[in-house]
């Protein structure tokens, strides 16, 4: 079974079972500042996992394309890629860990055939210092589901898993527990890195094992499932989501137990084939025999760059077919570094030609069956990708004319040098070395330190610009936010009542320390004009008006309600509309997804700080509360 027919499978079975199919959300999520992608299948529905009704029900799935920059510099070992599809299914209050676990099991040795003999299990430990027990609910379950399958399930305790740990596995073990390092799950990590706020819980992962003589005993010692050997591979994860973080640091129990699931596509297409190598399944090994035929090399000769090329592609494919392009700031930076890494590496297999056409291509067709809503601007992603490659061959140009002129003032080249090649002309280092290599030039004695050291001065400085992005950092989701959500649907409407009544959202940016907000006007906006607009909004705040919401049908929220909501065609059938002020004669009524204030007496005093361009017709203000 290929990687298309088990996303189509997996959908199918959780309809069967009750779920409703939903539709995948953006890579880019929009107002969610917290990540700069979407890096699980649970993060579009957080809200709904802390409680709020969702129009679709209590039992939901779908397959979610994830993009997780953190695992970067992991991409080039078997298993890792920094874009994956998550295959999900939550429960909202409804079924919790029998049923999830029943599920699951029929669905990986019913429906995807996987030998029951090679799953294996983990659960959590409990943690004393948050009074959080051990879940040997879920371990029992476990044990039942394998013995009606014939197979005795013994328990490992393990605690903490360690690398090149001897322990191994002994006779029977099936079901392993581990600490909030391994079988904790917050969108942070483990149960100390919970953010607050956000909803968590002990988990419970399962493992496919491709048999001991694949795993490097030398490296990794004698593995259990989380001791990171080659003999085992993480292949999903069932969070039984049933606390949240307060702000004190404890944890509480949610009302609503919820159930989240997530399955890597990638790895269960890999355990279906018994290959440990994912880089061999369906989405990918085309891509792979594209670079193979493109550089005349082999695979099994070049694996590192060809996974690196074939992961960083296929992301920046998915990327720019969602409409996002090259740039430097934030996701349109990070699409630019995979482009620019995967031509690197084809520069390294010998591709020195432009290669985007053939690849994308390659990749397209992997892609056929991912639907249009979802791939929105699939039919220009080639020329994007394209004109980053020629902007980049062309910097890779200049950078060879400034490195000749650096030669030709001085004898040998320092790492300073080459740090100023890359840092100003892009000019990578490995490209400047061999560059140096090749022609003779000489280096100085220690240009890998100093360029080291020039690198970590940077690196120094720019921080405190970057923490949090990257590492899946996240920002505080708490009532600031929210408050910034609610202001947000004022300005609008003070900009819609004094300025022009045609003004629509163009664009919102939303964090704890201010709201961005992006609209339609041919005009820079006058100092009065901010100032009636300021004014209106403080007017509303201290009128303390109510904020309510409520579910409808699309046709009677824009036409009986008159809600503002600018994607009319994209919404889903039923949906969600806050209203500030009087139902019957609302100050304020957007389609939103929330959360808001309940009264706009909370907000403080609003205050704008910039009113700017953003782009052709369209105005941007940056605002914040007091
Ligand atoms: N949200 C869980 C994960 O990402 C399923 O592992």
């Amino acid at each position: 079974m290929n990687a298309s027919e088990i996303r189509q499978k997996y959908l199918e079975f959780q309809e069967k079972k009750g779920h409703k199919v939903i539709a995948p959300a953006p890579l880019v999520l929009e107002n969610d500042p917290t990540t700069l992608f979407t890096g699980s299948g649970m993060q579009p529905l957080l809200r709904f996992l802390l409680g709020e009704t969702h129009p679709d029900g209590t039992r939901l799935t779908d397959s979610q394309p994830c993009l997780r920059l953190q695992d970067i510099d992991d991409v080039g070992d078997p298993r890792h890629t920094t874009v994956f599809e998550m295959l999900g299914n939550w429960s909202l209050g409804d079924y919790f860990k029998e049923e999830q676990i029943r599920n699951c099991f029929e669905f990986l040795t019913k429906e995807i055939g996987l030998n029951p003999e090679k799953i294996y299990v983990t659960c959590f430990i409990g943690n004393e210092k948050y009074g959080i027990p051990r879940d040997d609910q879920a371990a029992k379950i476990w044990q039942e589901v394998f013995k009606e399958a014939g197979i005795e399930a013994k328990i490992a305790e393990i605690g903490e898993a360690k690398i090149g740990d001897e322990r191994g596995i002994k006779e029977g073990e099936r079901i392993f527990f581990y600490n909030d390092k391994e079988n904790w799950w917050s969108r942070g990590g483990g149960i100390e890195s919970t953010p607050i706020g956000d909803p968590c819980g002990p988990d419970s992962e399962i493992f496919y094992d491709f048999g001991e003589d694949k795993q490097d005993v030398e490296k990794f010692g004698k593995s259990h499932p989380a001791s990171d050997g080659a003999r085992f591979m993480e292949i999903g994860n069932q969070v039984f989501m049933q606390y949240k973080r307060n702000e004190d640091g404890t944890f509480s129990e949610l009302e609503k137990k919820n159930v989240d699931f997530g399955a890597g596509l990638e790895r269960v297409a890999a355990a279906a084939i018994d290959s440990f190598d994912v880089f061999k399944i369906s989405l990918l090994r085309p891509i792979i025999e594209k670079l193979e035929e493109l550089s005349g090399k082999t695979y099994d000769n070049n694996t590192d760059e060809m996974r690196i090329i074939a992961d960083h592609l296929r992301g920046a494919y998915l990327l720019a077919s969602q409409g996002l392009a090259p740039s430097n700031k934030a996701q349109g930076y990070a699409l630019r570094r995979l482009i620019r890494r995967a031509i690197l590496k084809a520069l390294d297999l010998g591709i020195a030609q432009d290669f985007m056409r053939e690849t994308i291509s390659t990749i397209e067709k992997e892609y056929n069956s991912l639907p249009d809503s979802i791939l929105t601007n699939r039919e220009n992603a080639l020329s994007i990708l394209e004109k980053e490659e020629h902007t980049f061959r062309q910097t890779l140009n200049k950078g060879l004319k400034e490195l000749q002129k650096l030669t030709n003032k001085s004898e040998e080249l320092t790492g300073h040098d080459l740090f100023k090649l890359q840092d100003t002309y892009g000019f990578p280092f490995e490209i400047s070395v061999e560059e140096a290599f090749r022609q003779n030039i000489k280096l100085s004695k220690d240009y890998k330190k100093e360029f080291e050291e020039a690198l970590e001065e940077q690196r120094n400085r720019s921080k405190t610009a970057s923490k949090g992005m990257f590492k899946g950092g996240l920002e505080d989701h708490g009532e600031q936010t929210t408050k910034y959500h609610t202001a947000t649907h004022l300005l609008l409407a003070a900009l819609q009542k004094h300025i022009d009544s045609s003004i629509c959202q163009k664009g919102s940016n939303i964090t704890a320390d201010r709201l961005r907000f992006d609209f339609n006007l041919d005009h820079k906006m006058t100092p009065e004009e901010i100032k009636t607009v300021e004014d209106q909004v403080n007017k509303w705040i201290k009128a303390d008006l109510p904020v309510s919401f409520d579910e409808y049908d699309k046709d009677y929220a824009k036409n009986t309600l008159k809600a503002h909501g600018q994607f009319w065609e994209k919404y889903p059938d039923k949906l969600k509309v806050y209203t500030v002020g009087d139902f019957d004669n609302p100050t304020s009524r957007e389609v939103c997804g929330g959360p808001h204030v309940e009264h706009t007496g909370v907000l403080g005093t609003f205050k704008i700080k910039k009113e700017e361009s953003s782009s052709a017709g369209v105005r941007r203000i940056k605002a914040v509360l007091e």
